[in-house]
Formats: C-alpha cells, sequence, structure tokens
C-alpha cells in the first residue's frame, strides 16, 4: 500500500463534452499526479444537480465522464475512480458539516452568486450548500492537495475553515489542504478571444474528442480580425497562435511566425494546420475512448472496484467523526 504518500482529491462534474481547457486546465495534470501521489478522483454527480438536471441525459453524462478520465490515460491501478453518489459518506459527512458551516461564509462564495445569477428559476439549497459537499468530498480522504482551477480557489479556503471549526470543536482530526494549481493556463474562446474557451459556449471550444473534420469546421469559424493596438497581435490572431504552441510542432509554429512577421500570412492555412495539429495531438485519446465505450462491463468493474477501495477509507474517517460528534 501507499501509506506514506501525500493524498490527491479532485472531481469533476459530469457537464457535457471536455474541451481543450479542461484538459489542459485539469485532465492532464490528474495524469500525471497518479504516478506520485495517491489519488482519488471522481465525478461529481451529486454536484451537478444542482444545476438543470435532465434525468434522461445523465446516466449518459456520467458513464462519459468517466471514460474520459479513462482514455486521457487514469489508471485505475494508479489511482481510484469512483462516482461519488456511491458513497454515501460524502452526503452524511456534508450533513455533519452543515451543521459546523455558519451561513455567512456560504454567502460570500462567489460560484454561488454566479450560478444563483445564472439559474434564476432553479436557486435551491443543494446550490447554496454545494461548497459544503465538496469539503465534505475532500476532507473523507484527508487529502494533501487539491488539483482545481482557479475558480475553485474559495472552496478550498472554506474546506480549511469547516476543518478548523470542527478540529475546534471537537478535538484535533483534519488537517489542513491546499490547492494545487500547476500552471494558471487559459485557453481562450474561439468566437471571443477576451473570454475563455467553456461549456457554456458550444461554438467557444474546441472538444477533446470532436473528429478532425469538425475541429477544422470549427476553427475555420474562428475570430481573427478584433482591432489592436498598431504593432501588436489581434487577440483572435494570438489565441490561434497560443494554440498552436500548445498543440503544435515547433516547425508549423516557426513557420506560422515567420509569415505573420512577414505580413504573407493567411490565416485560412493556419487555421487549417492548427486543426490538423490539434486532431494529431488527441487521435490516439479519440481513439482510446471509441474502444473504452464499446467495453462498458470493463468501465463498471472499474467503477465497483473504485467505490469498494474509496467507501473503505471513506467509512473509516466517517466513523471516527461520528465518534468524535457524540453519535454512537
Ligand atoms: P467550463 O467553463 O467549460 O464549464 P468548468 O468550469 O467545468 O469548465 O471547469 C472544469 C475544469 O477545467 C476546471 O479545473 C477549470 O479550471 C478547467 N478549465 C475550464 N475552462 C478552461 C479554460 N478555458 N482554460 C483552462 N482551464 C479551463
Ligand atoms: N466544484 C468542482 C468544479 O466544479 C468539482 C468538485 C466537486 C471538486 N467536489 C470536489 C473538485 C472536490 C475538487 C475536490 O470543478
Amino acid at each position: 500500500m501507499h501509506m506514506n504518500k501525500e493524498v490527491i482529491v479532485s472531481g469533476i462534474q459530469p457537464t457535457g463534452d471536455m474541451h481543450l481547457g479542461n484538459y489542459l486546465g485539469a485532465l492532464k495534470d490528474f495524469v500525471d499526479l497518479q504516478n506520485k501521489f495517491e489519488c482519488y478522483f471522481f465525478i461529481a454527480d451529486l454536484h451537478s444537480i444542482t444545476g438543470d438536471n435532465d434525468p434522461q441525459e445523465k446516466p449518459k453524462q456520467i458513464i462519459d465522464a468517466v471514460e474520459t478520465l479513462l482514455a486521457v490515460g487514469l489508471d485505475p491501478k494508479k489511482c481510484t475512480i469512483f462516482i461519488q453518489s456511491h458513497i454515501p459518506a460524502h452526503t452524511e459527512l456534508a450533513w455533519i458539516f452543515n451543521t459546523i458551516t455558519p451561513m455567512g461564509e456560504l454567502e460570500r462564495m462567489t460560484q454561488y452568486k454566479d450560478k444563483s445569477g445564472k439559474q434564476k428559476n432553479n436557486i435551491n439549497v443543494g446550490l447554496f450548500d454545494y461548497p459544503v459537499l465538496q469539503a465534505a468530498d475532500i476532507l473523507l480522504y484527508h487529502a494533501n492537495f487539491v488539483p482545481v482551477g482557479a475558480d475553485q480557489v474559495q472552496h478550498l479556503e472554506l474546506t480549511n475553515v469547516i476543518a478548523r471549526k470542527f478540529n475546534n470543536k471537537y478535538g484535533e482530526y483534519f488537517h489542513e489542504i491546499k490547492p494545487y494549481i500547476q500552471k494558471p493556463l487559459r485557453i481562450m474562446s474561439l468566437t471571443n478571444p477576451e473570454r475563455k474557451m467553456s461549456k457554456s459556449e458550444p461554438a467557444s471550444t474546441i472538444n477533446i474528442f470532436d473528429e478532425p473534420e469538425i475541429i477544422k469546421k470549427k476553427l475555420a469559424k474562428a475570430v481573427t480580425a478584433t482591432d489592436a493596438p498598431q504593432g501588436q497581435m489581434p487577440k483572435g490572431v494570438a489565441n490561434l497562435f497560443s494554440l498552436l504552441e500548445m498543440f503544435g510542432s515547433m516547425n508549423t509554429l516557426h513557420k506560422f511566425k515567420k509569415e505573420y512577421d512577414h505580413g504573407t500570412i493567411k490565416y485560412s492555412e493556419l487555421k487549417n494546420a492548427i486543426a490538423e495539429e490539434i486532431a494529431n495531438y488527441f487521435a490516439e485519446i479519440r481513439q482510446a475512448k471509441s474502444k473504452i465505450s464499446g467495453n462498458k462491463k470493463d468501465t463498471y468493474l472499474i467503477l465497483e472496484q473504485g467505490a469498494a477501495k474509496a467507501g473503505n477509507v471513506a467509512s473509516r474517517t466517517l466513523r471516527a467523526v461520528k465518534e468524535k460528534i457524540g453519535l454512537i
């Protein structure tokens, strides 16, 4: 067993196709981390139902998210992969944490304010309580580090507040967690290079499982003609170059940089080249995904084993917590 390895916990919501931003901002790091840490990666299905939920679509989205984790290279021999709702300890600990979390702390959460602005007809208690469930997700496994995007850091600070409150009230038990943000990089939208690429605007994204022709079509529509101060590269063009830098070869990058400097660049050629390089970059992952999707039995087995392993750790924590708070 990896008793002395530090622990990593992270969850992703099963909400639609993963795009380049999700890949570089999260998934790719997970794959590296599984080699160095004791890792728990899960699909945050309970978090996802605080948004608009379609019960017809949900099972597909959940399995798709698991298959995505496997396709990008998470190895169930190296890390524990499971579905949050398969382990009741998550919601049970969240309830216990509810009783020590001040309302005021949750009212400050910017994600709650953002989301309740966007889903005005569905401002549910779960949306408000979301960060408390997240704290339970993390503390059940005594995480040391939590890889997340910058938008989640406030939730991790709250996790530490809850851990300290618990320790003060019931005796030292939880230790502090730290966000793990390897590179604060943002992939920008194809349609509006001032904004980040985001699922909420499908035309802005390239998804990691998009077929080559789709990538080509989306890139063909990418914005290049944005205003820029004299002598500066327009934002849309800079965005295309940064995609080439991240997913393409040095040769192609140099070729187009030179053409840009000489004023001979043709953006349609640049876009086609980028489309091709991105399609190549993800070719193996696309293949892996289609193989995994055709073999649901193996995926369910991985989830069963993941839930058994995570469930053991989670129950031990929950038992200790209940003892400390006087539940018998
Ligand atoms: P979206 O905005 O597409 O809904 P999420 O908010 O669900 O994405 O983010 C999931 C993960 O992917 C987070 O870790 C987040 O930081 C990362 N991520 C999302 N969009 C980008 C982006 N454009 N560039 C870099 N990382 C991103
Ligand atoms: N809230 C996270 C997001 O939207 C997902 C998440 C749920 C999570 N529980 C977590 C991330 C625990 C890290 C640790 O991206």
